[in-house]
């Protein structure tokens, strides 16, 4: 893995929109799609912000793009304003000119005998579009990337999982309480994510600074599922000063 430390997420996170954009345009000359892998969460935002900005305010299509996004809530509408579905409309997709059915989001209300069925043919839908060019990412402090909590195989592939109580501690301001964020999630799996030709993990905060040190200077291990990116050769960590502070 290659770090880059900058002074602040904002300047950081100009920097990833830029490269996201970069790769959109040459997608677009080359008349080919560009596929996004994208995350929820605090993380992003910054980027998604830089996105929007790029769109509006030098022509940056996203006419050519289709995105993948790495987790839903199970249990949770896309009209439920805590589902990640509501969370990318109002966050990016509200504000830019990506086709609607290019965009895939794991649905949390697929019946228990149809999710089978139904995350295979979310695996499907991004090899038939070619794969991930680009996959963004955040981190739990339980290491987890997507929704890969500890335990999770390196092969996984999209399914449903039981979230991490630390994960679930995290959540429960914006649930209004722990007993109200949901207990399981569909995401993407490790190896869903490990075949991005490209992958960017952001991590901001003094509270992301101890995972962060598991995860790129620990031994690579399920435990700690991030771990895993050590073995993508392609993948690169942006963190501002506070989150590397533990880095040796
Ligand atoms: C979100 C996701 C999660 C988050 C992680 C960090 O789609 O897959 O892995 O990236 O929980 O969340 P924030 O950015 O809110 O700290």
């Amino acid at each position: 893995i290659h770090n880059v430390v900058f002074e602040d997420s904002i300047t950081a996170s100009k920097m990833v929109a830029q490269e996201i954009a970069a790769l959109i345009r040459e997608k677009g000359k080359q008349g080919s799609k560009c596929v996004l892998g994208l995350a929820t969460g605090s993380s992003p935002i910054r980027v998604y912000d830089e996105l929007i900005r790029l769109h509006k305010e030098e022509g940056l299509s996203f006419r050519n793009v289709i995105t993948f996004n790495l987790d839903e809530y199970y249990g949770l509408s896309r009209e439920n304003p805590e589902s990640y579905h509501y969370f990318m409309q109002e966050q990016l997709f509200d504000h830019i000119d990506v086709l609607p059915e290019n965009i895939h989001i794991p649905d949390g209300t697929v019946a228990p005998d149809d999710i089978e069925d139904y995350c295979k043919s979310y695996e499907l839908k991004i090899k038939s579009a070619g794969g991930l060019d680009f996959q963004l990412l955040g981190i739990g402090r339980t290491g987890h990337i997507g929704f890969n909590e500890p335990g999770s195989h390196v092969n996984s592939r999209t399914r449903l999982v039981t979230l991490d109580h630390i994960t679930r501690v995290d959540a429960s301001s914006s649930f209004m309480g722990i007993q109200n964020v949901p207990r399981k999630a569909i995401t993407m799996g490790i190896g869903t994510v490990l075949v991005a030709k490209r992958i960017v993990l952001l991590g901001w905060g003094n509270h992301k600074a101890q995972i962060l040190r598991d995860t790129i200077e620990g031994e690579i291990s399920s435990e700690v599922p991030a771990t895993y990116l050590q073995r993508h050769g392609n993948t690169t960590f942006i963190l501002d000063t506070e989150a590397a502070s533990e880095l040796t």
